[in-house]
């Protein structure tokens, strides 16, 4: 009866630092990550480097097949128990909504939105009493974000999406968990689109993976809906509640980050 935590976006970034901690036991007693990306050799090192037994799936979750692979895997392990799944997989384009390319933003509604719901759907069901869900969310869920629109739209949903099911499910104790990060040195800017777009929001500074990692699995543990790693961006995220989208967007113009 294995234990699993399916960890997507593993090959690099957050994931692999989550990997990384997983293995170390800090998200509790876990027989097997299942790790899933696109590149195999990232997998592969995953494979040699941990000491627990690490599954890689090598799927692109844009593509539909890969959500029922996954299902698949689950419904073929005798007695498999999901005791933590991570949706963490991410791309985002930044740019003038019209310049991004129709492909990239389909891409991005799918990776965002579709499969994180296609995961929790497919996984639930070998979900038990103490299981979690992380959701990868980001401070750009807080206000939407004009030349990230769809990706600060997607991340909109994924972060309410995460606070419902959390109420929905948590009677049963399985906790959603929406994690928040601010910007992270991760390949994740390495080809941002808009590269003079992304240099201006990049102004509201990093944070580390280790730093968002640690508090995502704590947040995990405790079962809290949201959780926003770092202290400034609590702060950012309380006055988005109260202050008037138009005032908002004027202060981002006025300290330059739009
Ligand atoms: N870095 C930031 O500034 C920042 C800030 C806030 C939130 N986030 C969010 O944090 C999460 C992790 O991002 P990161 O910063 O660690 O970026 P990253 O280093 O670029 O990692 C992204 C991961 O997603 C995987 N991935 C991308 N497209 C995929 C696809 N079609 N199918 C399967 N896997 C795919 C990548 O693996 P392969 O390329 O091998 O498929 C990689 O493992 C994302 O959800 C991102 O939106 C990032």
């Amino acid at each position: 009866m294995p234990t699993i935590a399916i960890v997507t976006g593993a090959s690099s970034g957050l994931g692999r630092e989550l990997v990384r901690r997983i293995d170390h036991g800090d998200a509790g007693a876990i027989d097997e990550i299942w790790v899933v990306a696109r590149r195999p050799e990232r997998l592969d090192a995953l494979v040699r480097t941990c000491s627990k037994t690490v599954r890689p799936f090598c799927l692109d979750l844009t593509d539909p097949d890969s959500y029922a692979m996954l299902e698949s895997a689950l419904l073929e392990t005798p007695a498999a128990r999901v005791a933590l799944l991570v949706n963490n997989a991410g791309a985002g384009s930044f740019g003038d909504f019209a310049g991004i390319p129709r492909e990239e933003t389909e891409n991005m509604i799918s990776l965002l939105m579709r499969a994180p719901v296609e995961l929790i759907y497919r996984t639930l069901p070998f979900m038990r009493p103490g299981s979690r869900i992380i959701n990868i969310a980001s401070v750009a869920a807080f206000l939407p974000q004009p030349r990230l629109a769809v990706y600060s739209a997607a991340k909109r949903f994924i972060l309410d999406l995460s606070r419902s099911l959390d109420a929905e499910l948590g009677d049963i104790d399985i906790h959603v968990t929406a994690v928040c990060p601010k910007f992270m040195k991760t390949e994740f800017l390495d080809a941002p689109g808009d590269a003079g777009a992304a240099q201006r929001m990049t102004r509201i500074g990093f944070e580390s993976v280790e730093q968002v990692a640690q508090a995502a699995l704590r947040a995990a543990k405790a079962g809290r809906s949201l959780c926003i790693p770092s202290a400034d961006m609590k702060a950012l995220y309380a006055l988005t509640r109260v202050v008037p989208y138009r005032t908002a967007l004027a202060i981002e113009r006025a300290i330059g980050i739009l």
